[in-house]
């Protein structure tokens, strides 16, 4: 459970127990859904099974909760007289297929970076979905799309957010766009104006930092180091900047995490400029060591955070589903502004990805994929390490789907990774991610797609070929 958002004096399970009951009595958990199983959410949590399986003892003792052996643990039906945020999606009882376990990567480079386990993806549980979701999609959405998004997907994601990273919103809040850059152009056209200024973390995200400047943004690069954005700086150089973009659980692409002290002096700054915190949350599902980080968001308690996660890590990128959610006091003028908008795409994939979350297959699917990425980012690491030695710094991180690894200063990134992608390995150079004269060179290579030992030790050995060239 997201630390910021524990209280330390109120005991985890139930902690657990007052938000899955606030999440039932407000609607946003309907009577008859599925609740993940105790392993998923202990697992997602990283709290022990017994908090979780304490928690739902008093949610079924209560009514809230119901179990049903192998049909898991359901919100209880009983409570439908309960007022409800949305309307029910139809739903036919199905059986858990094992995901599609043939290996599909067609021309995924070896290392390249950003892309999750293809060969792991549930194609058998998505194609049941796909026919169900054609068979079931209600007319007045097929007729009608909310502007904002299908309805029972942004509920679906009010809830994961609410439980898994803290952040206490409603459905209402919830925008879904086309990819995070399409979040980002929501806000261009809502509350930021051409010619505004904010803070850019740097290194960052580099097509982020394009789109912004594209639609008439003025970014001022703010140094990252090993506490995240050193906001200090960021005062100096910009301390009348209208908004400020971060990766806060793990910056991109160092990894590091924004530090307690620094989240804090950033929300400080936020609210003494009425300044606008552009919160990515980009890959904070995927961690291997100790608790889940909290979002900034859930600290946010004057609203000054705008928060952005997408599916393009979780399930995959050709999804381009992406999500915004805005203060209450936003709401009106974004819901406003997407209705003369074209919108955030088919709502297909968008009642499939509900669908998926609601019946539980999300929470499975991260838990796999999140012992899967432990397991492969352990391959490359070893191939790293036995094959270069010192002569690569392996950057120590927590979480996240790719690896940094820092060369020595002699060597330049961008002259290797060239020289690699010409032999067809993804990896790409840490300068590409540089606003200003790179600090240091090194190369992010991803490992989600290494399905053993051997094919790291292939691909590492053909990338120290050209190290050594
Ligand atoms: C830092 C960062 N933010 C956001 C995204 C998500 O982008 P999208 O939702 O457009 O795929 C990515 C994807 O690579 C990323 O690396």
């Amino acid at each position: 459970m997201p630390e910021s958002s524990r209280q330390p004096d109120t005991p985890l399970y139930l902690q657990l127990y007052q938000r899955y009951r606030d999440a039932i009595t407000a609607g946003r958990l309907r009577p008859g859904e599925r609740v993940p199983s105790i392993r998923n959410l202990a697992s997602e949590l990283h709290v022990a099974r017994g908090t979780v399986e304490m928690a739902y003892q008093m949610l079924v003792s209560e009514g809230y909760l119901v179990t049903k052996g192998a049909a898991g643990t359901r919100v209880s039906p009983q409570l439908a007289t309960l007022p409800t945020t949305g309307k029910a999606p139809q739903r036919r009882k199905t059986s858990v297929a094992q995901p599609n376990q043939t290996r599909l990567t067609g021309n995924i480079l070896p290392f390249q970076p950003g892309v999750p386990a293809l060969d792991a993806f549930p194609r058998k549980i998505w194609s049941r979905l796909s026919a169900q979701t054609l068979r079931m999609i209600e007319s007045t959405v097929m007729a009608q799309p909310d502007p904002a998004g299908y309805a029972p997907l942004r509920e679906a994601i009010a809830t994961y957010l609410g439980i898994s990273r803290g952040i206490a919103c409603t459905p209402e809040q919830v925008f879904i766009t086309i990819g995070y850059q399409g979040a980002l152009e929501l806000l261009c056209r809502t509350v930021l104006q051409a010619g505004d200024c904010g803070w850019y973390e740097n290194p960052g995200y580099f097509p982020g930092r394009y789109f912004l400047q594209q639609m008439g943004m003025t970014l001022t690069p703010v140094p990252v180091d090993n506490e995240g954005l050193q906001v200090a700086t960021g005062e100096q150089r910009a301390p009348n900047a209208r908004f400020a973009v971060v990766t806060p659980s793990h910056q991109s692409p160092t990894g590091v995490a924004l530090s307690l002290a620094r989240r804090l002096a950033l929300l400080a700054w936020a609210n003494q400029k009425d300044a606008w915190i552009i919160e990515d949350d980009y890959d904070s599902e995927f961690r291997y060591h100790g608790h889940p980080l909290p979002a900034l968001k859930s600290l946010d308690h004057e609203q000054r955070v705008l928060y952005t996660g997408t599916f393009s890590k979780v399930l995959f990128p050709g999804l381009r589903l992406a999500y915004l959610v805005v203060p209450p006091s936003l709401q009106l003028t974004f819901h406003e502004a997407v209705n003369h908008w074209p919108g955030p795409g088919s709502i297909l994939p968008q009642a499939m990805v509900a669908a998926f979350m609601q019946q539980g297959h999300f929470a499975r699917h991260l838990r796999k994929m999140r012992q899967l990425y432990a397991v492969r980012r352990g391959y490359l690491v070893d191939a790293l390490e036995s094959i270069f030695g010192s002569s690569l710094h392996i950057q120590p991180q927590a979480g996240g789907i790719q690896v940094l690894a820092y060369l020595n200063e002699r060597q330049s990134d961008k002259t290797l990774a060239t020289a690699a992608q010409a032999a067809g390995l993804g990896v790409k150079a840490l300068s590409e991610w540089d606003a200003e004269t790179p600090q240091q060179n090194g190369l992010l290579m991803g490992f989600t797609n290494f399905a053993s030992t051997e094919e790291a030790q292939a691909a590492v050995k053909r990338l120290s070929v050209l190290l050594s060239s």
